[in-house]
């Protein structure tokens, strides 16, 4: 690897890219929160001022006019101005490729979390995928809020990167590790293998020279090198993930509001719908990052 910020032995490209990054980084959710109209016609200071937060922080949010509209075009316009095609089609994604996620109480959805009330802990989406389809780009728009709870976390992965390095850049050493994270395989009817094994690196550089990130904190189905630079690097990302860093927003995404990311790490609380609130996100998920970040 060559200059870099991502390059360990690169000590002044990385000090360079770090206070940039880290001067003037938003603090409060507010900064990251545009207004808009409709996300399928967005007006061009509406795109620009998205697209500049995303350059900054790797996210955005948008709050919309578009109430409970169910229109999939709201997440596929937003897809297509940001540049990003390639839509990962999941194993319970909808026809359309895109994911509904609201509570299931029965069928196959119910033995996974994101269609339960229960909370979801610290990942990035797509950490089982295999290396060739790693998802680079990940947006949610918010049809119905809970009534209660579902609560988004996030924090810029570029973040916990500087947070780690500055730390120690061991944990970095170790977390590039191509065999560091195994996913085992998932076992569907019959027995027969539905997705094999995946192993790869936490962090890794994508073909354009950015940071990508594949993590999960959940313990079960998970597989860590055995060893005690793994268990250095995990207890520091996760005490960074359970402080109440500034970096780290919050958010329940109400109606009509939505969330464009570069993947970033996120989690979601628990929640509880009533009659009258029912939760229903739309995910999708790309193979590519957003277009001029
Ligand atoms: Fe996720």
């Amino acid at each position: 690897m060559g200059a870099s910020p991502f390059n360990l032995k690169d000590d002044e490209t990385y000090l360079r890219w770090r206070d940039r990054k880290l001067r003037n980084y938003p603090q409060k959710i507010e900064e990251l929160l545009v207004e808009i109209n409709d996300p399928r016609r967005l007006k061009k200071n509406e795109f620009e001022a998205l697209l500049k937060r995303c350059r900054k922080t790797n996210m955005a949010f948008y709050a919309g006019s578009t109430g409970t509209d169910q229109d999939p075009e709201i997440p596929f316009s937003i897809g297509r101005r940001f540049g990003v095609f390639g839509l990962n089609k999941n194993l319970l994604a909808d026809e359309n490729s895109l994911t509904s996620l609201k509570l299931h109480e029965d069928g196959i959805k119910q033995h996974y979390i994101p269609y339960t009330t229960k909370n979801i802990n610290w990942h990035t989406d797509g950490y089982y995928n295999p290396p060739n389809e790693q998802i680079y780009s990940m947006m949610l728009h918010s049809v119905q809020e809970a009534a209660s709870g579902g609560v988004n976390s996030l924090l810029d992965h570029e973040v916990a990167y500087i947070k780690l390095r500055d730390e120690n850049p061991e944990y970095i050493h170790t977390f590039m590790n191509p065999e560091v994270l195994s996913i085992p395989p998932r076992i569907g009817e019959q027995g027969i293998v539905a997705r094999r094994t995946e192993t790869g690196p936490v962090f890794s550089i994508t073909a354009t020279g950015k940071l990508h990130m594949r993590f999960t904190i959940r313990k079960k189905n998970v597989i860590w090198t055995d060893n005690s630079q793994t268990k250095a690097a995990l207890c520091a990302l996760r005490k960074i993930l359970t402080s109440d860093s500034p970096y780290i927003f919050k958010l329940q995404l109400e109606s009509g509001m939505g969330l464009l990311s570069n993947n970033v790490l996120h989690n979601r609380s628990a929640f509880g719908n009533d009659s009258d609130n029912v939760r229903h996100l739309y995910r999708s998920r790309y193979f590519e990052r957003i277009k001029g970040t």
